[in-house]
């Protein structure tokens, strides 16, 4: 188990650093991530590196038995690269560049940046190659950003030579016909830059917007692979990058595939909202599904937050929850951010385990106590599997594509998967979330709600799951479009008509708060948003709408396929009717929830380590409260305590039942 902090030794007088790694030591810490904005003082003048400040640092650490985690600084480059370049900086899409005061501040198609990330990257990675402290390096910072500048013009045209071979296939992939669009020469293609006002940019070709995307989440991808050969030449540490959980202009199942290990940030409570637990489950099991693996929390929220004004202080127990909920989602390693929040600079807020004044109060004694608590369970915890039948499919095309055309002003296609996702958690069903490449045949249930830029070679790979027995769940807006983004001319629902058993007759966005009921033969709801009407012709109906014209026509459907069953969905569903519906689909599917009693505010993780299962019991709110348990489970092993049909819960309080 790794467990550590982030921690920004130039920040702090050397007299310090003794006295803070023998606090890191007494706080049961074995890791320390270093370094990721340092390029300033790494190094002060062009080629004058100087790693004496960071060597030191690095040597009192160690010493203390602290493994480091070394972060490239390519996230902040210093004022004299800037001067030199300022073609560097990137620019937005109303074409305005960036200046120099805060951070990313760079273009990943710029070439110079390129050479100079080149430099710095293989000056550190020589330096501490052999340096049997560093146990992983971390490229950059939250990759994140869309760029418009020339150099990125010019990377877009490269890119789409490699995707198009010549300039016909672009204009018939595009549609160019339309509006006169046509280009005759590579050099004419545009980028889509906001002529009036940010989202004008959305008016621009939907094929070119969707491919820029794309080619900007690769100059990400493309980026961070200068860096990761680099670093590999010299080491065969893993090496990762913090990713951003929900954050989706950069495909993260990309990304992944260039580093050994996802790591991710997690703040939950911050000066820019409170996420509810679930979106921190969704968010941990996204993390976990970008490799399907195991992964670390690299900032873990360890205090009050914020840049100008701060969220809610954690209270007392709730760091602890929080860790134990980013272990029982999969993490290996807790980092938290960070150790002592800045007396300078725009973080001065943002709060760390110790206070400004170097002392450790509650949450240092609170995580200390949490340390000591894994430590003594890292056998259990330490690379366990979450037990899940079901997977959530995200793909970032389909965000793009989605945001591009968001097909109602209240859809949001994040969030519709969220709402999947939580009435899964409602009814105690742990989910995967990953990508469409995941090995499917794991699972008994996959969900693909409106998956609507849809393959071929998906549609078989669909094809041969529900074969083979499984159950698969789309809505409405799936299979809509092709892979340029432009809508398909095949009978709705496109690609997946066949394994549906349904077609479209047509559809209703509803607007102006407009609602139409819905009537399952086991559930009530209402759509808010989209209406489908179906025509089933193989399929079964489950529900349908009793309101508009298309009152009486099938909302909800079943298809026979094979040895499975296909769900199609054709409306958006309140809260209540969406836990129905996916209580009964995951019932038919097989799926037995890992737990039978409900708490509101409780979540259930069932994990598996060499064979054997076990549940992780996190109480989310603020209140003690009484579940009952399984039999089966006989010990809570955090209190030593057997346990016999139910259990007691402290506010905030976590079992671990085996
Ligand atoms: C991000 C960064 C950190 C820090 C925090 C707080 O997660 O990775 O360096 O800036 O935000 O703003
Ligand atoms: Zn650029």
């Amino acid at each position: 188990m790794y467990f550590g902090v982030d921690y920004y030794p130039e920040h702090w007088p050397c007299e310090r650093w003794p006295v803070d790694a023998d606090m890191m030591k007494e706080a049961g810490f074995n890791t320390v991530r270093l370094a990721e904005f340092a390029w300033a003082k790494l190094e002060p003048d062009e080629g004058a590196y100087d790693f004496s400040w960071l060597d030191k640092a690095i040597q009192i650490l160690t010493e203390k038995g602290l493994g480091i985690v070394l972060g490239t600084p390519t996230a902040a480059a210093p004022k004299w690269l800037m001067n030199k370049y300022p073609d560097m900086y990137p620019q937005n899409s109303c074409g305005r560049k960036l200046g120099f005061g805060l951070r990313r501040h760079y273009c990943f198609n710029n070439e110079n940046y390129q050479e100079y990330t080149k430099k710095i990257v293989s000056e550190m990675a020589r330096h501490y190659k052999s340096h049997n402290g560093i146990i992983a390096w971390q490229i950059d910072n939250e990759f994140g950003g869309r760029c418009y500048c020339s150099s990125c013009h010019k990377a877009f045209i490269r890119w789409l030579k490699g995707r198009y071979g010549n300039i016909e296939n672009l204009n018939n992939a595009w549609g160019t016909v339309f509006w006169s669009q046509t280009y005759k020469d590579w050099n004419d293609v545009i980028i889509p830059l906001s002529y009036f006002g940010e989202e004008s940019q959305l008016f621009h070709n939907p094929s070119l917007l969707l491919d820029y995307y794309r080619f900007s989440s690769e100059s990400a991808v493309a980026y961070q692979k200068i860096q990761a050969d680099i670093i590999r030449e010299n080491s065969n540490l893993p090496i990762t990058h913090n990713l951003m959980g929900h954050f989706s202009e950069i495909d993260y199942f990309n990304l992944g595939k260039g580093i050994d290990f996802v790591s991710w940030d997690n703040y939950p409570n911050t000066q820019w909202g409170k996420s509810s637990y679930k979106e921190v489950s969704m968010a941990h099991d996204l993390m976990r599904g970008v490799k399907n693996r195991n992964f670390w929390v690299m900032e873990q929220q360890s205090g009050p937050c914020g840049w100008l004004t701060m969220g809610d202080t954690p209270e007392p127990g709730q760091l602890r929850l929080w860790t134990y909920q980013s272990v029982s989602h999969g993490a290996d390693g807790i980092v938290y951010f960070r150790w002592r929040p800045c007396v300078f600079g725009r973080e001065q807020y943002w709060h760390g385990i110790l206070d400004h004044d170097g002392i450790g109060r509650r949450r240092y004694d609170e995580i200390k106590k949490t340390g000591a608590e894994l430590m003594s369970l890292k056998d259990l915890l330490f690379g366990a599997e979450v037990a899940a039948d079901a997977a959530v499919i995200k793909s970032y095309d389909n965000v793009w594509s989605h945001h591009i055309f968001p097909n109602n002003k209240e859809f949001d296609y994040n969030k519709l998967l969220m709402s999947y996702y939580n009435s899964l958690l409602d009814n105690n069903i742990n989910a995967d979330v990953t990508c469409a490449e995941a090995d499917f045949s794991k699972y008994k249930l996959v969900l693909m709600p409106a998956y609507g830029i849809m393959s071929e070679g998906l549609r078989v790979k669909c094809e041969k799951f529900v074969s083979n027995g499984g159950s698969l769940l789309i809505t409405f807006r799936s299979g809509i479009r092709d892979l340029n983004n432009c809508m398909t001319t095949k009978t709705l629902p496109g690609e997946f008509r066949e394994l549906a058993g349904v077609e479209l007759y047509e559809f209703d966005s509803l607007n102006n708060g407009r609602k139409v009921n819905v009537n399952g033969y086991f559930w009530n709801g209402t759509s808010r948003m989209w209406c489908d009407v179906i025509v089933p012709y193989s399929a079964e109906v489950l529900a349908e709408y009793t309101g508009s014209f298309y009152a009486g026509k099938p909302a909800v459907t079943v298809n026979s396929y094979g040895l499975g069953k296909v769900y199609y969905v054709g409306c958006d569903l309140d809260e209540n009717a969406m836990k129905s519906l996916i209580g009964f689909v995951a019932k038919e599917a097989g799926i037995k929830p890992v737990i039978e009693h409900k708490v509101e505010g409780v979540e259930v993780v069932k994990r598996i380590k060499n064979g054997k299962s076990y549940l992780m019991i996190l109480n989310h709110n603020n209140m003690p409260i009484k579940m009952l348990i399984d039999w089966a489970y006989k010990e809570d092993v955090l209190k030593g305590e057997h346990i016999k049909g139910e259990i007691n819960l402290d506010a905030y309080g976590v079992a671990i039942l085996v």
